[in-house]
């Protein structure tokens, strides 16, 4: 097997956020990133730099936007430029500073969000108009209705959509036709559009559209951070086609926001350069941990009745799990539920959703078998 996704990586003595918040008895499945070691290339790449021994501020160069210009051609058919793209050290430096560019008082961002999308509007003094997205049980889907959509992008002092595609914590892809709908929306009432895709390279079996490659005057937020497990390396961009706009949105970035890191540049570039067969891998597996999951959450009840309402998603490694009637045939929180099964997911609640959790499937197979044990020993004092 050319790529190991089954080997245990030492994430507690390397001080990773995610096993050394919360109790070290509690199995983390919460914040976004993966527990697989980062593709030897990108590995590679790091060691070099490391050995040259220049850590200083780096300057993207050619080749490097080059693998991007080159990345968004194969993966998404779009034909982009090098000077499109602006440097960042994180997406959501570059939301923010898309709050501030087009501050007119009112932002549309879809809830339930990734939390810091749903605080970005109050950052730059605004209010956000909270655009739902809810689980249609025929489509298996969640979606957001066009309709309230309309209705905030039609309010004069509405200067922004913070577009989340693919949607966090649902993992939902917008399709072409809605893209383009939200597109000629956005247009139609002079609204700014700016979409965070920092899972797009984590789909599985849909294409995704990048709102940039219909909408010149889009800001489209990409990173290689999630997809090839990067995100502590604060490295990330934004493609902007328009001049005027890219002025605007690089503008925010003076006093307060810095370069990104050397090393995440290297190792993004690496990753575009060289990632695709690990990306290609990593998905098999992250759709087989998926599936099990999914399939094994849904099947388990209490008092034959069934207790989980998840459904798969369709890019990411992010499972939302609707725990209303665990909370109401245990009387307990979902969240304080799990932690009493020995699994950390992520609070629903902060991502503006009650009863629900996320769990993070991005791990080995075996840490996905040791939470469906956890949960179901669990599940036998409630039966
Ligand atoms: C939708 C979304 N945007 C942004 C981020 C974080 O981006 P960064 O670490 O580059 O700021 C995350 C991380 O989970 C995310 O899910």
């Amino acid at each position: 097997m050319p790529f190991d996704f089954n080997k245990k990586l030492d994430r507690i003595n390397n001080h990773s956020m995610k096993y050394n918040v919360f109790s070290k008895e509690l199995l983390p499945m919460w914040v976004a990133d993966m527990d697989f070691e980062s593709p030897d290339c990108v590995k590679q790449a790091l060691i070099q730099r490391l050995q040259q021994g220049d850590l200083g501020y780096t300057k993207a160069w050619p080749e490097l936007n080059e693998s991007i210009v080159s990345w968004c051609k194969a993966r998404y058919d779009w034909e982009i430029q090098a000077h499109w793209i602006a440097w960042l050290p994180g997406i959501v430096s570059g939301f923010n500073m898309a709050c501030s560019g087009f501050n007119k008082g009112k932002v549309v961002v879809q809830t339930p969000n990734y939390p810091p999308m749903l605080q970005a509007p109050k950052l730059s003094g605004q209010v956000s108009s909270e655009l739902f997205v809810t689980f249609n049980a025929n489509t298996q889907r969640w979606m957001f209705d066009f309709n309230q959509l309309e209705t905030f992008l039609s309010d004069e002092t509405c200067g922004l959509f913070l577009l989340c595609n693919p949607m966090n914590p649902h993992g939902t892809m917008l399709s072409e036709n809605e893209i383009k709908k939200i597109i000629q929306l956005c247009k139609q009432y002079n609204v700014q559009l700016c979409s965070d895709e920092i899972h797009c390279d984590l789909a599985f079996e849909k294409q995704h559209i990048p709102a940039g490659k219909f909408d010149p005057t889009a800001i489209t937020l990409m990173a290689a951070s999630k997809t090839f497990n990067i995100a502590g390396l604060g490295c990330s961009f934004a493609i902007i086609q328009d001049t005027k706009i890219r002025k605007i949105f690089t503008n925010q970035m003076k006093g307060l926001v810095s370069w990104p890191s050397s090393l995440g540049l290297e190792a993004t570039f690496s990753a575009f350069q060289d990632g695709e067969p690990w990306r290609i891998a990593l998905i098999k597996q992250l759709k087989v941990n998926r599936d099990l999951l999914v399939n094994s959450l849904n099947k388990m009840t209490i008092n034959n009745k069934v207790i989980f309402k998840t459904h798969l998603n369709d890019a990411s490694f992010l499972c939302w799990i609707d725990c209303n009637h665990l909370e109401s045939l245990t009387k307990q929180t979902a969240i304080e539920w799990f932690k009493t099964a020995g699994i950390m997911p992520s609070n629903g609640v902060d991502f503006g959703a009650q009863s629900f959790v996320r769990i993070n499937y991005g791990c080995p197979e075996f840490t996905i078998l040791n939470a469906i044990d956890k949960i179901k020993i669990h599940l036998l004092k409630f039966n």
